[in-house]
């Protein structure tokens, strides 16, 4: 049985994730907006996967006699001055994911919730994966800087992205 406060923590999780799916769907707009489909199709890819974050929230919270309880999703940022802003401000927001799994596991701790600190190391180890691909294109787009030529060379690169979500599905009741 989840105790009150591990239930609201994880329901306040729950809906953190579904905001990182709508605020990566609204980059993926941004992308489109400005023809660079490789990008856009990464941040689509990007939302669905938080989707299915936020759904072994559900079925955790289900699962240990808790109750889901959606909350109203903000609005996310719609415009960003450039491409390489828009990576800049997702891997800011994946580093506040982080923050916020680490409170999780920290809470845990102190409820001595052994169940929970086990379903959130799978978060844990996910936050290492999601850091580093944010920050690795962060890091290619800094490099080339400005050069038009060189977006388009990512943007290709961007689009070759695996959209298979077998591996996640399966946690999907
Ligand atoms: Fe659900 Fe990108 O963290």
């Amino acid at each position: 049985m989840l105790s009150e406060k591990m239930e609201k923590a994880f329901n306040e999780q729950l809906k953190w994730e579904f905001y990182s799916a709508y605020l990566y769907l609204s980059m993926a707009a941004y992308f489109d907006s400005i023809n660079l489909p490789g990008f856009s199709k990464w941040m689509k890819a990007q939302a669905v996967e938080e989707s299915m974050h936020a759904m072994k929230f559900y079925n955790f919270i289900n699962e240990r006699g808790g109750r889901v309880i959606l909350q109203n999703i903000d609005q996310p940022p719609t415009e960003w001055e450039s491409p390489l802003a828009v990576m800049e401000f997702a891997l800011a927001h994946e580093q506040e994911v982080t923050r916020r799994i680490n409170n999780l596991v920290e809470l845990a701790q102190q409820e001595k919730d052994h169940a929970s600190q086990i379903f959130l190391q799978w978060f844990v180890t996910e936050q290492v994966e999601e850091e580093d691909s944010f920050g690795s294109i962060v890091a290619q787009m800094r490099l080339v800087k400005d050069s038009p030529e060189a977006l388009f060379m990512i943007d290709r690169e961007l689009a070759s992205r695996n959209m298979d979500f077998t591996a996640l599905s399966g946690e999907v009741k």
